[in-house]
Order: structure tokens, then sequence, then C-alpha cells
């Protein structure tokens, strides 16, 4: 069993990561002792100087208060021998073939399970591909001493971890029911509500929760190109279909749909399904499209020709606000005009070593919006623009 409050030890495995971070320093605000394990030298060095690596609101707060009183950051693999709980939030990629990498996180289990002890529960909570926790099980039955396994996957928003940790259900599921009642009461402690599910169950629900979100933005993006394409305003249709309509309360608004979980989750959850999910791949071929569309916009400014033109992409990060630029598709458009022989300058409010916003506005002959930082919910450019995310296009409607 866990021993009491004061004395619980966890130790979050990819603790230095967009997801390992924010749920530590949730667990330290709440008096657990918190080791952050990375192999990530850089991040843990940051950390321990007490800064945070990226963006994440209420984070550096935190790390102000917890550093080194009950929350420690570690590259060194023996601190899993201390802990009651270790918490595995490393990354699931899909390989180059649109399939899961299973192997990435057996081998990141194999590589720690000489640590682990009887008495201590395992959590993976990185977003698996429906079959992993069992055969994790099976691995560790045979190769270790340890029994107790749960399944508690992430579902927070990028860069509002934290706050979202704490006002989110937190769906639990396990080997044992042992292990189950373990990860409630862990999760009790930074959460109000706790669902149960079976390890398979708990696994799909993750998986289709994201495939959901990529298929949500797939439609929305899909009606922009077939508007845009016959020459109508399709955010003045959207404005339109959504006011005062209750039931299109969750229609998305066009855009990048990218960020390193989306469309990989899509594509797992495809492969789960013998790649039978149309749908999702559907939403695929509609959302990674939208950056050549974007692209042909654009040329349609310059009579199809891009030669020598200054194209300036406003926004390299995947989302709005945000210092991530993983997956983002906006270095898909840059690769595409660059192929159309453009001179492309890359702005980004949140990547110092990019061009200024005033710099790229004055220089460039055309803009593309890569993504909404809200640097640029204040500003018209005076050149042409291609803005799928409607935030100019509405000065246009008025
Ligand atoms: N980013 C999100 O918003 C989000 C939300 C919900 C779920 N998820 C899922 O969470 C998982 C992690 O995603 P992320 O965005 O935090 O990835 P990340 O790359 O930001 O973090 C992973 C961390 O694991 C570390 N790591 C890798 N191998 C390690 C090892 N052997 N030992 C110790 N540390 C190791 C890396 O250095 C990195 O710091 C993925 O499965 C992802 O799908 C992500």
């Amino acid at each position: 069993m866990m021993h009491d409050d004061k004395t619980i030890h966890l130790v979050v495995v990819g603790g230095c990561g967009h997801v390992g971070l924010p749920l530590g320093l949730a667990f330290a605000s709440k008096g657990v002792h918190v080791t952050l394990l990375d192999i990530n030298e850089q991040a843990v060095q940051t950390l321990n100087q007490g800064k945070i690596p990226f963006q994440e609101e209420g984070a550096q707060e935190i790390l102000d208060r917890h550093l080194n009183k009950n929350l420690f950051i570690t590259s060194d693999d023996t601190v899993v021998e201390n802990a009651d709980v270790v918490c595995f939030i490393t990354g699931t990629p899909i390989d180059e073939h649109l399939n899961p990498r299973i192997q990435d996180i057996i081998r990141i289990i194999r590589h720690y399970k000489k640590h682990f002890h009887p008495d201590q529960l395992i959590i993976l909570r990185s977003t698996i591909y429906p079959g992993t926790t069992r055969v994790i099980e099976n691995i560790l039955q045979k190769e270790s001493k340890v029994r107790k396994i749960a399944f508690c996957p992430e579902r927070i928003q990028e860069g509002k971890g934290i706050c979202e940790i704490f006002s989110l259900p937190q769906l639990v599921s396990a080997t044992s029911s042992e292990a189950e009642q373990e990860a409630v009461a862990l999760f009790s402690r930074i959460t109000q509500k706790t669902i149960i599910l079976s390890p398979e169950e708990a696994e799909l629900a993750k998986l289709m929760t994201n495939s959901w979100r990529y298929l949500q933005f797939a439609i929305a993006n899909q009606f922009y190109m077939m508007a845009t394409e016959f020459g109508y305003d399709f955010h003045k249709i959207f404005a339109a279909m959504t006011e005062d309509y209750p039931r299109a309360r969750s229609f998305a608004r066009p855009g990048l749909a990218a960020g390193p979980c989306l469309f990989k989750d899509t594509m797992q959850i495809a492969a789960f399904h013998k790649h039978h999910f149309h749908l999702g791949h559907s939403a695929m071929l509609v959302n990674e499209g939208l950056p050549s569309f974007l692209v042909d916009q654009m040329s349609q400014h310059f009579d199809g020709d891009l030669r020598q033109r200054k194209i300036a992409i406003l926004g390299m990060t995947f989302k709005a606000d945000n210092d991530d630029t993983r997956e983002s598709l906006s270095f898909k458009i840059k690769k595409l005009l660059e192929f159309r022989m453009a001179e492309v300058i890359s702005s980004d409010p949140w990547l110092p070593d990019t061009c200024p916003l005033e710099e790229a506005l004055a220089q460039a002959d055309g803009i593309i919006l890569g993504v909404p930082h809200k640097e640029y919910l204040t500003i018209f450019p005076q050149q042409p623009f291609v803005d799928c995310w409607g935030i100019w296009s509405k000065h246009q409607q008025n």
C-alpha cells in the first residue's frame, strides 16, 4: 500500500516535457514529494536554475515555491528506486508509415524496470495504442516483480495544463483493483472527479477524443476550402450558421490543425481499426492539404507566379499564444512557398530568431497567417493576405 500523505514520492519519467512538467508541478503544489526525471539535460538544468523551459501558464509560480523543497529535477535514473509511484509520460510518435511506434514506450519501460520494486504503482500517462497497457503488464509480470499498473491518460490543452489538471475529470484504469484504488487516491489529490474504465476503454477514450477534434477541424477546413474555391466568404457563412443556433455550438473554425497529438493519435486509432477508419484518413487528407490550398490562394494574388515574391508567414508555432513549433504546418507552408521560389519571411513573436512583426509587415508583398497569436488581432495588413482563421477577413466584411 502507498504510504500516508506526507511520504508519497512520485517520480515522473519525462518530467521536463509538455505533459510531465505540468503534472509534476500540479502534484508538488498539493504537497506530494515529486521528482521530475528526464534525459533532456538542458531542460533539467533550466528547471534547476528556476526557469520553465517552455510556455506554461501558472508554472513559474509553482516552480518558485516548491523547487528543492518537495520538487526535485534530475536525470539520475536511480531516483526510481525510492518512488512509491512512477508515472511515465514520454512521447508516443507514429513512424514514417503512419503506424504507432509502440516499441518506444516498451523500450523505456524496460530501461527503468531494473529500478522497480513490487510495492510501486506504475502509471502510464502517454497516449498509447489500444492494448499497450496489457502488453506492458505482460512484460513486467515476466521481467519484474511489479504488479500494480495503471493507465491514466492526460487530456490537458498544451500551455494551459496546470489549470486544466485541477478542473478536468481524470480517467483512471488499471490492471488490478489495488492499482485502481491507489491511482484514484493519488489523482484525488489534484482533481475532484475520477472516472473508472478498463485499460482498453481508457486507451480508446483518449484516442477517440483527439481524433474527434481532428475531424472537427477537418470539416471546418473542408468547408472553408469549398466556399473559397467557389468565391464565397466562408467566415461570413460560418458567422451566419452559428449565430444563435445551439446545434452549431461545437462547430470548429477553420485553421491549421497541427501539433504533436491530433494527427498522430488519429493515425494510431486508424491503425488499431486495421486502417478502416476512413473518416480519420479523410480528415488527414483535408488538414494536411490545407497548406497547399493557402499557398495557391496566395499565388492567385500574383497571377499564379510567386517567384521572387516576398511572402511573410505570421505565426510559426503550432498553436496561438504558445512557443511550441512541433509539427507546425507553418513550416509546411514555408517549404511549399520556397518550392514556388518565393522569398519567405518567417515571423513569430514567440520565436526570437524570426523576423520582427513590424519588419515583416514592411517588407512583405503578401502575408499568410500561420497561427492567430494575439499580436495579430490588432493589425490589418495592407498587402494581399491569406487568412483561413478569419481574424482579418472579418474587417473586410464590415
Ligand atoms: N502535448 C500535449 O498537449 C499532450 C496532451 C495530452 C497527452 N499528450 C501525450 O503525452 C505524451 C508526451 O507528450 P509531450 O508533449 O509531453 O512530449 P514531450 O516531448 O514534450 O515530453 C516528453 C519528455 O520525455 C523525455 N524523455 C524521453 N525519453 C525519456 C527517457 N527514456 N527517460 C526520461 N525522460 C525521457 C523527453 O526528454 C521529454 O522531455 C505523448 O504520448 C502525447 O501524445 C500530449
